[in-house]
């Protein structure tokens, strides 16, 4: 079995208590203390996982569009990320996108910043439940894709999560062809336009335990972004069992 890369995304959720056990539980365990599993917590904890100096590597969920120091409130900037080790960061997840409003020149200026000060960005594509009905989610989600041939910085490695709006957090799950499909999408896109990057495909939306062996199956996919699932310690620890 091939490695995989095992993302948990904990969004919005933990208690310094809870953090603070998971984070001891992983790291003292083989399976998750692996360089292939990525916790993506939200800030507040991310000195407490830089601190504990695990194998297991560190994301954010979000980067500040605006570069190193300087008077932005309540900002974060891949500068101070880097601080905390952290590797990589989560851009254009579509909850920001959607809550956020994000667009594509914002998302534009945090990929920058991350590629430029040397943090792996985790780019999210995906489209909602109306675009796949219409028929029209390639054309949608190259759209999306679109945006990385207009940065100003160089890729040289870069993760891109296909995370349909209508799989995530409503247990739904596509086929292992859907996913195959963009996947391909995603990869010759790649071969066109970034032909010199390393590009890892995830997949991401309602993985659990019991479907993960299935989406792993599916041709060429690096790994997975994982939600839910991702908050219950034993449920995590049996996905990892993939990296
Ligand atoms: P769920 O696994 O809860 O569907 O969330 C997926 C997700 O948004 C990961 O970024």
């Amino acid at each position: 079995m091939t490695k995989k890369l095992i993302v948990a995304n904990w969004k919005m959720n933990g208690t310094s208590e809870k953090v603070e056990n998971d984070l001891n539980v992983y790291g003292a365990n083989q399976i998750t203390n692996s360089p292939n599993v990525v916790l993506a917590l939200p800030n507040l904890y991310l000195h407490h996982a830089s601190n504990l100096n695990a194998n297991f590597k560190i994301a954010s969920q979000d980067v500040s569009q605006f570069l190193g120091y300087g008077a932005y409130t309540g900002e974060i900037s891949s500068r101070m990320l880097l601080d905390f080790k952290v590797k990589y960061a989560i851009i254009g997840h579509s909850e920001r996108r959607q809550n956020l409003d994000e667009s594509d020149i914002l998302l534009a200026k945090k990929l920058e910043n991350t590629l430029n000060s040397g943090i792996i960005p985790i780019f999210c594509i995906g489209e909602e439940q109306s675009v796949r009905d219409s028929g029209k989610y390639m054309e949608f989600l190259l759209a999306q894709l679109g945006l990385l041939t207009r940065l100003n910085a160089g890729i040289e490695e870069l993760i891109i999560a296909y995370e349909p709006v209508w799989a995530v957090g409503t247990g739904k799950v596509p086929t292992g062809e859907q996913i195959a499909e963009i996947v391909e999408l995603i990869n010759s896109f790649v071969q066109k336009t970034l032909p010199r990057a390393k590009i890892l495909v995830l997949y991401g939306g309602s993985v659990t335990a019991k479907n993960i062996a299935e989406i792993l199956q599916v041709a060429d996919i690096a790994g997975v972004l994982v939600g839910g699932a991702s908050l219950r310690v034993d449920e995590f620890t049996a996905i990892c069992a993939h990296a």
